[in-house]
């Protein structure tokens, strides 16, 4: 009857014991996304925890998550209202704001921008592509004076200027350099970023954790300034495009979006949205991608017999006398499929930026409130053992089948850019980048580490997962090949 349905529905959701005040936040540890995907052992893949005031749901495993973010698309579309998302973008961030039309024309105006400038046609696409050849061939010299006399190095913050040299060309036509010494230390600090948005972090669910003295209260201030940095540099190089607008002529995405903003003619887009999504895109495209390659770097060093193999198969497919492009990226599925398994093995960005709900609704039987805070899994899916075959080996050739193409099926299994209305609207982009940085560097060198090091799999938690510090030491193969 109508009365125990509903009682059914209203059933609260399972999970741990929650205790006062702090909830069950001292028990996330290290790795919050580990812990929280033990926790469906006992409890299911959708349960709810408490961290400090608020009730969280958490979503792991393919299908609650798929069936949550595609099937119940705009119910999970929501962003929550924490106080980290509001310092992001001065406030006018479309990737941490809420669910709402001017979300909505944010997002469109964003996707539309990013494909104007990486796949409309077959000029942008080429322009796009020499851009990244260009940055990767210098990111080699870079490496090979690091490596001069046999020295070894750590590759972090070169990636990190490399990356952003590629979305501030995109964003503003100008790359700011390795040499620039007040955009490097801007970098530094944008670094620390996902510490502060990541699932978990303390400062959302204990807002009164701001007023008093303690490590959660100076690590969001310099959070909160490093942001007004970023949206400074930001603002600063938007308000010189407006000066300089011609409506004939798309320079760069600050163009698009200044013109698309325009064009929308809705009062609810003002002057500062242009400023919010050129910030959101910087801050998107940079940790992500450098993250990534900081990954495969270390996975290169650590498992030479993987790199011999991708040596043989570059230098058979693309030869020594020119640069890999995007062109032999089907001959390549041996590196393709590198890529995968280091999104899957390491799921660098371990649970999607946290979500809320827009409406009530209910997912595998159980009811959740309108406005609940979402965390969402992505490494329970990639590491479920009933998906993938001895899921805590890191094995590239699990993505071939037989005849030695990609399994398509199995690569689109891996969860990464998340899914649904929320899904990353970089990911075309991010997978252009990681491949021609990945071929360029393999094609150009040999990636070693400390012979008597055995590099670990060990990172820090955040929004991407970062490695732990690492050297390595690059070697060039044949000739040096400049950005022809
Ligand atoms: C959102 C992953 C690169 C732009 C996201 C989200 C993830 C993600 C997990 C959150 C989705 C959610 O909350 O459900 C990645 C990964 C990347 C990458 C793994 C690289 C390997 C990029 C790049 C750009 C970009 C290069 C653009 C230049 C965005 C934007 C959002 C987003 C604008 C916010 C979408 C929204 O809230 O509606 N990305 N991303 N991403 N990403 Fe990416």
């Amino acid at each position: 009857c109508l009365w125990v349905r509903n009682l059914r529905l209203k059933r609260r959701l399972p999970g741990p014991f929650a205790w006062p005040v702090v909830g069950n936040a001292m028990q996330l540890g290290q790795m919050p996304h580990i812990t929280l995907a033990k926790l469906t052992k006992k409890y299911g893949n959708v349960y709810q925890i408490r961290l400090g005031c608020s009730d969280i749901v958490v979503l792991n495993g393919d299908r609650a998550i798929r069936q949550a973010l595609i099937q119940h698309s705009t119910e999970f579309a929501g962003r929550p209202n924490f106080v980290s998302f509001q310092a992001v973008s001065g406030g006018k961030s479309m990737t941490f704001g809420n669910y709402s039309k001017q979300w909505k024309m944010h997002r469109k105006i964003a996707q539309s921008t990013i494909r104007a400038f990486s796949s409309a046609n077959s000029q942008t696409k080429k322009a796009f592509e020499q851009q990244i050849v260009a940055e990767a061939t210098e990111l080699v010299e870079i490496f090979l004076k690091l490596s001069a006399h046999d020295k070894h190095f750590n590759p972090a913050h070169e990636l990190t200027v490399a990356a952003a040299n590629v979305i501030c060309a995109l964003c503003f036509g100008k790359r700011y350099g390795h040499d620039d010494v007040e955009f490097r230390a801007l970098l530094r600090r944008i670094d620390k970023f996902g510490e502060t948005v990541g699932a978990g972090s303390l400062v959302d669910v204990m807002p009164w954790l701001q007023s008093f003295p303690n490590p959660v209260r100076t690590m969001f201030k310099s959070f909160k300034i490093m942001n007004q940095d970023l949206f400074g540099f930001v603002q600063h190089k938007v308000e010189e495009h407006r000066e300089t607008f011609d409506p004939e002529v798309t320079r760069d995405m600050s163009d698009a979006i200044i013109s698309g903003i325009k064009s929308a003619n809705d009062s609810r887009l003002t002057r500062d949205s242009a400023e919010g999504m050129v910030t959101d895109l910087i801050g998107a495209g940079l940790d992500t991608i450098s993250t990534a390659l900081h990954w495969i770097l270390l996975l290169l060093a650590k498992y030479p017999e993987i790199q011999t193999k991708l040596h043989e198969l570059i230098d058979k497919v693309v030869g020594r006398d020119r640069l890999p492009s995007v062109d032999d990226r089907g001959n390549l599925t041996y590196l393709d499929a590198f890529i995968y398994e280091t999104m899957r093995f390491t799921s660098f960005v371990p649970m999607t930026i946290p979500h809320s709900t827009t409406s009530e609704v209910t997912i595998e039987g159980l009811h959740i409130p309108k406005d609940t805070v979402i965390f969402i899994n992505q490494w329970s899916i990639n590491h479920d053992p009933l998906m993938w075959k001895d899921p805590h080996i890191f094995d590239p050739s699990r993505f071939l089948d037989e005849k030695g193409s990609l399994d398509k099926d199995l690569s689109n299994n891996v969860m990464i850019f998340s899914a649904g209305k929320r899904r990353c609207i970089g990911n075309q982009i991010a997978k252009v980048e990681i491949f021609l940085f990945f071929a360029i560097l393999l094609h150009q060198c040999s990636i070693e580490k400390l012979a008597s090091e055995d590099l670990s799999l060990n990172c820090t938690y955040g929004l991407t997962l970062k490695p732990l510090d690492y050297k390595i030491t690059a070697k060039l193969r044949g000739e040096l090949l400049i950005n022809q």
